[in-house]
C-alpha cells in the first residue's frame, strides 16, 4: 500500500509572519492525523522559521520548490542542496510548469537537479505535464513518456523509489478546471506504466503519483479514490490552513 502523499504548494505566497499564522491553525486542526504524509513547500525566505516550528512535530514534513543542481558557488540567486538539508528538507519540487514556462527550465536542467537531490538525499517531486494545446493535439502521452524520460535520465531504480510524481495537466493549474478522475486516473496509470519501464515494475508501484490542478476540499476524495492517485500537489486550495486540513482528511 502506498501512503498517501498531500503536499502544499505555497508558490509566491506568505511571509515569514503569514507562515507561522497559517502553522497555528493547520496544526492545531491537523490533530494527530498520521495515516496520510503531510508536506509543505514555503517559500525559501520562511523555510527556516517553518523549519524551525515543525521541528516539534514529525506530523508535518518540509519542502523547498526548487534548488540548483550545482554545489555552492557563484550562482547569484541559487539555492543549494545543503541549503536545505541544513534546514531539515525533506523534499523539494522540481519542474514545476511555471518554473518551465516563466523561467526556461528544460527536461535537461529538470534532470540534472532531480540527480543534484537524489545525491544530496532529497526527494524530488518531479512535476510532469501537457499544456492544453498538447492535450487538444493528442500528445499527452508523448509529452509524458518525454518529460519522465529525460528528467530521469542517468536515475538509478533504486533511486528512482524515492522520487514523487506529480501529475499536473497544465491547464488545470490556477484555473479552477479540475481534470476529472478518470482523466488523470488515465494519466497516472500511463506515467507508472513508463516509470516500470524505466526503473522496472517493483519500483513503480513503490513510487507514489499526486494530482496537481485545482485540487480543493470538494473534490480531493473522488480524485484520491482513483488506484494510481497517491496524493495531491495543492496550490491555491493550500494557502487556507482549514481548507488544507479538510484536503488532508479527504483524502484518506
Ligand atoms: P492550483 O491548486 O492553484 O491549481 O495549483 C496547482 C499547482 O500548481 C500545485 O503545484
Amino acid at each position: 500500500m502506498r501512503k498517501k502523499i498531500i503536499a502544499a504548494n505555497w508558490k509566491m505566497n506568505k511571509t515569514v509572519g503569514e507562515s507561522m499564522a497559517f502553522l497555528d491553525t493547520f496544526l492545531l486542526e491537523l490533530g494527530d492525523e498520521r495515516r496520510v504524509e503531510v508536506v509543505i513547500a514555503p517559500p525559501f525566505t520562511a523555510l527556516a522559521k517553518v523549519s524551525e516550528r515543525l521541528s516539534a512535530s514529525d506530523r508535518v514534513k518540509l519542502a523547498a520548490q526548487n534548488m540548483h543542481w550545482e554545489k555552492p558557488g557563484a550562482f547569484t540567486g541559487e539555492i543549494s542542496a545543503e541549503m536545505l538539508r541544513e534546514l531539515f528538507v525533506r523534499y523539494v519540487i522540481l519542474g514545476h510548469s511555471e518554473r518551465r514556462t516563466l523561467f526556461g527550465e528544460t527536461d535537461e536542467t529538470v534532470n540534472r537537479k532531480t540527480r543534484a537531490a537524489l545525491a544530496a538525499s532529497l526527494r524530488p517531486i518531479l512535476c510532469v505535464g501537457e499544456t492544453l494545446e498538447e492535450r487538444d493535439g493528442g500528445k499527452v502521452e508523448s509529452v509524458l513518456e518525454r518529460q519522465l524520460r529525460l528528467g530521469l535520465q542517468g536515475v538509478s531504480p533504486e533511486d528512482m523509489a524515492e522520487l514523487v510524481v506529480a501529475y499536473e495537466p497544465v491547464w488545470a493549474i490556477g484555473t479552477g478546471r479540475t481534470a476529472s478522475p478518470a482523466q488523470a486516473q488515465e494519466a497516472h496509470a500511463f506515467i507508472r506504466s513508463q516509470l516500470a519501464s524505466l526503473g522496472g515494475k517493483t519500483v513503480a508501484d513503490k513510487v507514489r503519483i499526486q494530482y496537481g490542478g485545482s485540487v480543493k476540499p470538494g473534490n480531493a476524495a473522488e480524485l484520491m479514490s482513483q488506484p494510481d492517485i497517491d496524493g495531491a500537489l495543492v496550490g491555491g486550495a493550500s494557502l487556507d490552513a482549514r481548507g488544507f486540513v479538510e484536503i488532508v482528511k479527504n483524502s484518506n
